[in-house]
């Protein structure tokens, strides 16, 4: 396992703690968490909402942190939720989501995440990745977030029951690329 106990993932989501850190342990990174509610500004640009988060959460711990923004993109609602994604779940929730799909065939959606990492030193550094999939009918049981509502492509199941949500993951995608550029950067 590679020695980074100083790594922070900065977050007050511990499902994607979780999901991060089993990710990275995969693939040999250690990481911790530190639980705390980071500024979230408004704009229309996830890699502009990610990389406040993460000089917030540096100027917390002041030690090497990874943050990760992420937003739910539904093609016939014009990209709705995207960066509001936190919020529509607060609010309408997956109910309200499949409500305003109600009678829409066209259900193609993108779940994106971006990883922002910073050290103090030179800028923040983005590894972003979209997902491919759809909307469901219906809510599954399980899950978390918007989980028992994204279908990825090449599944017939939501992220909430297929066999290995990691596998197909937005989050295992942009972990993958950070994990890559962090290994090559010690
Ligand atoms: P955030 O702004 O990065 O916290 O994420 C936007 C919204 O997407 C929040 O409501 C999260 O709970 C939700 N979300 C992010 N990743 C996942 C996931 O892997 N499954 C389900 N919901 C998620």
């Amino acid at each position: 396992m590679q020695q980074s106990s100083e790594l922070f993932f900065v977050s007050s989501n511990t499902h994607k703690f979780e999901e991060a850190q089993r990710i990275l342990s995969n693939l040999g990174l250690k990481i911790n968490l530190y639980k705390t509610t980071l500024e979230e500004i408004q704009s229309n640009s996830l890699s502009e909402i990610a990389k406040r988060k993460a000089l917030d959460a540096f100027s917390k711990i002041e030690k090497p942190v990874i943050i990760e923004d992420d937003g739910l993109f539904i093609d016939s609602l014009g990209g709705f939720p995207g960066p509001y994604s936190s919020y529509a779940y607060d609010t309408i929730g997956n109910k309200g989501i499949i409500r305003l799909l109600e009678n829409i065939e066209l259900r193609n959606a993108n779940f994106t995440a971006i990883i922002a990492f910073f050290d103090g030193s030179s800028d923040v550094k983005l590894f972003e990745s979209n997902i491919p999939g759809k909307i469901s009918l219906s809510i599954e049981e399980g899950g978390w977030g918007y989980d028992p509502i994204f279908i990825p492509d090449g599944e017939s199941k939501t992220y909430a029951n297929v066999s290995d949500k990691d596998k197909f993951s937005h989050r295992s995608a942009s972990l993958k690329k950070f994990s890559d550029w962090f290994m090559h950067m010690q």
